[in-house]
């Protein structure tokens, strides 16, 4: 890998690493990648800390611009990477929102979400009410809103809201979306949210097969990050006796995983209670992560996230079986192995990024690893080192 430029090296990273990267930090950015690629990263960085810090040109697509991205050079940003309110924004990117939508009476901050740099429901003295989202291009975040622009006309409309425009103006991109109503789903058992998530989940598995554009393949992605073999390598996790043992055969059941997860769906991948807006029938937003993957992808998230909700390992499955005829279809050993490598995803970016949310996420998907090979939990609590 050539070491002289910001694209080479954040190509080297995966994806999800680098698209959770804080821009504000460059310390913590150089050690989160060092983490993400151990040595070879160390040695990289090394380089790189001398060489010059250049970036691709942003690419433009057909959107209104205002003022164009057109610096070749990194910008750190002057920021700290917190979710602005409406009124902090720049005089511009106001400016430019407004020409889209008439004049903002009102925003409304959303009370999740963690990827935009901005985000709210938008009030206008027009009367209409919709729900706009913002980074700044010089984050590699902007990468996934860019996707999410990208894949949003193939949503179908009834459960995904619709993107109204977008808007690039100094160094920002806007998207503005049809506002979704609702609260966030409850996935918790016997919550009367289940059934609506359910036929959500089957509208748009049956409208998203086969992929109807050219995304990346989440087994490409997850080929890329090998999380279970990054993990064996790395010099400062400490595994307990229990996983040392474990360790090549999680190994060969994430590669396993790789093949068994491709297919022709779009999947969504994200599927978490917050990404799912409940009103008078579940809608699903944030596409940015969405993947080609097989149809028993988004189904298999859902397990998880049934787990998360209280439902046990069994009753998860149980539902999941019973509800999307997908996952029927998945072998007990393909879903052993999917379980496995979750839980390598996950337990990888707890390392690399151990933010509050990621120990819990662990917990869960150690939890349906231990069901799924019929042994007992270790509930120690999650330390840097393995488990
Ligand atoms: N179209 C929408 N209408 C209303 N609320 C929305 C809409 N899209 C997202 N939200 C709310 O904003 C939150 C954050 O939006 P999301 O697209 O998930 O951004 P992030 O990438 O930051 O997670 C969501 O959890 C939801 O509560
Ligand atoms: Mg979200």
């Amino acid at each position: 890998m050539p070491a002289s430029s910001t694209s080479a090296w954040l190509a080297a990273v995966p994806e999800d690493v680098a698209d959770t990267m804080p821009d504000d930090n460059p310390v913590e950015v150089r050690r989160r990648k060092v983490a993400a690629m151990g040595w070879a990263g160390f040695v990289v960085d090394r380089e790189l800390q001398t060489a010059s810090y250049g970036r691709p040109r942003a690419r433009l697509c057909a959107v209104s611009v205002t003022t164009a991205a057109t610096t070749t050079r990194r910008r750190r940003s002057e920021h700290p990477l917190t979710r602005r309110d409406w009124s902090e924004l720049p005089t511009a990117v106001r400016a430019a929102i407004e020409d889209q939508c008439g004049t903002v009476t009102r925003a409304v901050l959303p009370d999740a979400g963690r990827n935009s740099d901005v985000s709210a429901t938008l009030h206008t003295g027009g009367g209409h009410v919709l729900f706009c989202k913002g980074v700044r291009l010089d984050t590699p975040r902007a990468r996934m809103h860019r996707h999410e622009a990208q894949v949003n006309s193939y949503l179908p409309l009834a459960v995904a809201p619709r993107l109204l425009w977008q808007v690039e103006v100094d160094r920002w991109l806007l998207l503005g979306f049809e506002h979704v109503p609702g609260r966030h789903a409850d996935l918790s058992p016997g919550s009367p949210d289940l059934p609506q998530v359910a036929a959500t989940v089957r509208v748009l598995g049956d409208a998203l097969t086969p992929c109807p554009l050219d995304v990346p393949r989440l087994a490409e992605q997850w080929a890329r990050l090998a999380a279970w073999r990054r993990l064996a390598h790395d010099p400062a996790a400490e595994p307990t006796a229990w996983l040392r043992d474990r360790l090549g055969e999680f190994i060969d059941r994430e590669r396993r995983t790789f093949q068994a997860l491709d297919g022709d769906t779009l999947a969504h991948t994200d599927l978490h209670p917050l990404n799912v807006l409940v009103a008078d029938r579940a809608r699903v937003v944030d596409w940015a992560w969405s993947r080609r993957a097989a149809p028993w992808v988004d189904p298999a998230f859902l397990v998880l996230r049934l787990i998360e909700a209280g439902h046990t390992p069994e009753a998860a499955e149980h539902w999941t079986a019973a509800t999307f005829p997908a996952w029927r279809t998945v072998t007990d050993e393909t879903r052993t192995d999917f379980a496995v490598a979750v839980l390598g995803a996950w337990h990888h970016m707890f390392r690399v990024d151990p933010g509050p949310q990621r120990a819990p996420l662990v917990a869960v998907a150690r939890r349906w690893v231990a069901h799924r090979l019929g042994e007992t939990v270790n509930t120690a609590p999650l330390v840097s080192g393995i488990w």
